[in-house]
């Protein structure tokens, strides 16, 4: 993993956005997965901030959506990306794709979103936030290391945390169709962006920790092109934080021996 650390959340966002509209405009990037949540959110904001004319022809998909939410509601997370992402970057709202929450049929509904990243050549960059309980997409602890998009019980510690955006905690659903951690693993190239001190303990264990259900963060120690961007704050638990520091500052002044 290259783990890359900002002093700042805005440099942080900054720093995420020019990969992405770099990606775009060499023509790497071609399907684009989306996380919501605070720290990925930035991103967007800095992405739609400069030129978006790169991304225009972007065919993205989301993580993950709540079960249960009637469509348009604006606490679902097709409304969360409609508002942060396909408007502000001026996307083709047909091909911003979001798992069907709403769906009679959840099970063929994971497995028609499936079908469709497939169907799009999968996924080139995903773009990931973390829960405080190392959850990534909505893999909560004890989520198969190889589980494809499927409905997931939401935890209590992860309903608490996005009481937030609802009137009353109860609200918050207790399920969601998420992208599993095997569909993950199968994007090209994955990008976690982790701000805030309360990050920091799910952060190291999924970069210093045991590969374990227990943080599904952990599984993205098997990816072979994964990188882990945060702030400080989100950094303050890493062991070897001045050995990755150490390797960014150096990475281009590597001589090959032969
Ligand atoms: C949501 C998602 C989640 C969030 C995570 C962090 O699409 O994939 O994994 O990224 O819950 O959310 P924040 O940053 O709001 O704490």
């Amino acid at each position: 993993m290259e783990v890359v650390v900002h002093e700042t959340g805005e440099e942080l966002a900054g720093y995420a956005a020019d990969r992405i509209r770099a990606e775009a405009t060499s023509g790497v990037l071609r399907v684009l997965g989306v996380a919501t949540g605070s720290s990925p959110s930035p991103v967007y904001t800095a992405l739609a901030a400069g030129n978006a004319s790169p991304l225009a022809g972007l065919e993205v998909f989301a993580l993950d959506e709540y079960v249960g939410l009637p469509p348009g509601d604006p606490r679902s997370y097709h409304a969360v990306i409609d508002r942060e992402i396909t408007k502000p970057l001026g996307l083709d709202p047909a091909r911003v794709h979001v798992p069907d929450g709403a769906a009679a049929d959840l099970v063929a509904a994971a497995r028609a979103y499936e079908v469709a990243i497939a169907e799009a050549g999968g996924v080139d960059l995903q773009i990931l936030g973390i829960g405080t309980d190392g959850h990534i997409g909505f893999n909560e602890p004890s989520s198969s290391l190889r589980s494809r998009t499927r409905v997931k019980t939401l935890t209590a510690s992860t309903r608490a945390d996005n009481a937030r955006f609802f009137d009353r905690p109860e609200q918050v659903p207790t399920h969601c169709l998420t992208q599993g951690l095997g569909t993950i693993l199968d994007a090209r190239r994955v990008l976690l962006v982790a701000q805030g001190r309360h990050k920091a303990t799910a952060v190291a264990a999924s970069i210093e920790g045991p590969l374990t259900a227990m943080c599904p963060g952990s599984v993205l120690q098997l990816h072979p092109d994964a990188t882990i961007v945060l702030d400080r704050e989100a950094a303050s638990e890493l062991r070897l934080l001045d050995y990755y520091r150490y390797v960014a500052e150096h990475k281009h002044a590597v001589t090959p021996t032969r």
